[in-house]
């Protein structure tokens, strides 16, 4: 990898909705809270610090929730980068917050539509260019969930909407309500879940953006499944997860997450990272291993 500025803009772009353009290389911003998502980062002054590196890099893309802290990611990212100018901030709404590590869903048309309402004040925004919902909450019909994210487009809380650990019937649901701009589901080299949804999304021009891309910095650390590539390529082993996933489709929109700048700008290199046809292939192989592996019933 050269040792220059990294750029995201390597990565290529995507069109939210067909009209907001960005890298595709995003980043997460659930890491810039305390322990359990949960309260302040124990080191503010870093996550602020990353916070702002993210248009020095190239990163455009920035997601969070109104659940991450609850409020802290949100009020963070407006201190670090408010006005925003070319960064687009997509946020979700729909968990509510009882505790570190809990998340009830909470899925009443009022209370999405309060979430969003107080995500566009906390962000500083006249409208939220893209708001997820989290969770189909199963208390309540899902189509009152969708007529109100609707409503929050009609009235022009938000520019487009996204949803969150769906199935492709779900997503097909929705859109008999409102446009689906983007789904995110956990993805990675090694959880293959959701390839039935990315190949959709991908169908479909629908922004796929994978959760959990580095498996929480499992896929990250020396001695992963990546190892020996990430050797024979100078790269690190977050670098080719991300380069993976990047790779695997267009419509693809990595989020990794980190409270560090000296994680954020490695991760950001993975942009510049091009896998030849055989190791991305190699590397497919090895994922789907271990991901047979590890779903094995016992
Ligand atoms: N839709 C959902 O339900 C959902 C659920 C979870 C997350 N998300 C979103 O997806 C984003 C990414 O998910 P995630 O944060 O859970 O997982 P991730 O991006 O796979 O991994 C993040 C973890 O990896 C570590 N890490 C990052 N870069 C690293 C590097 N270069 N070397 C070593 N370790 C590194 C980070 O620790 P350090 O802080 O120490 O770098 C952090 O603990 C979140 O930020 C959030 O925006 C969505």
């Amino acid at each position: 990898m050269t040792e220059s500025t990294p750029n995201a803009a390597q990565s290529g772009t995507f069109r939210i909705g067909g009209d907001i353009s960005v890298n595709r290389l995003g980043f997460g911003a659930m890491r810039v809270t305390g322990d359990g998502v949960w309260g302040d980062p124990a080191d503010r002054e870093g996550a602020l610090a990353t916070l702002r590196r993210l248009p020095e890099l190239g990163v455009n893309l920035i997601d969070t929730a109104d659940s991450y802290g609850p409020a802290v990611s949100e009020e963070l990212i407006r201190e670090a980068l408010h006005p925003y100018d070319t960064v687009v901030i997509a946020t979700k709404g729909g968990l509510t917050r009882t505790g570190p590590n809990v998340w009830p869903p909470v899925g009443r048309p009022e209370y999405l539509k309060q979430q969003a309402h107080l995500s566009r004040r906390r962000l500083g925004v006249d409208r939220i260019d893209l708001w997820q919902l989290h969770r189909i909450d199963p208390k309540v019909p899902r189509d009152e969930q969708f007529a109100a994210i609707k409503e929050l487009m009609d009235e022009g809380v938000i520019r487009h909407a996204g949803l969150s650990e769906v199935t492709v019937e779900e997503i097909e649901a929705a859109r008999r309500v409102f446009p689906v701009a983007t789904v995110q589901n956990l993805y990675n080299l090694v959880n293959r879940k959701s390839e039935d949804v990315l190949d959709y999304c991908e169908r479909e021009n629908i922004g796929f953006m994978p959760w959990y891309p580095l498996a929480a910095g499992g896929l990250a650390r020396d001695g992963s499944v990546l190892a020996d590539v990430a050797a024979r390529l100078n790269a690190s082993p977050s670098q080719v997860a991300l380069a993976w996933v990047l790779r695997r489709s267009p419509v693809m929109l990595p989020i990794p997450g980190t409270g560090k700048v000296r994680h954020l700008e490695e991760n950001v290199a993975a942009a510049e990272l091009t896998l030849t046809d055989e190791d991305f292939r190699a590397l497919d192989e090895v994922g789907k291993q271990e991901w047979a592996s590890q779903s094995r019933p016992d």
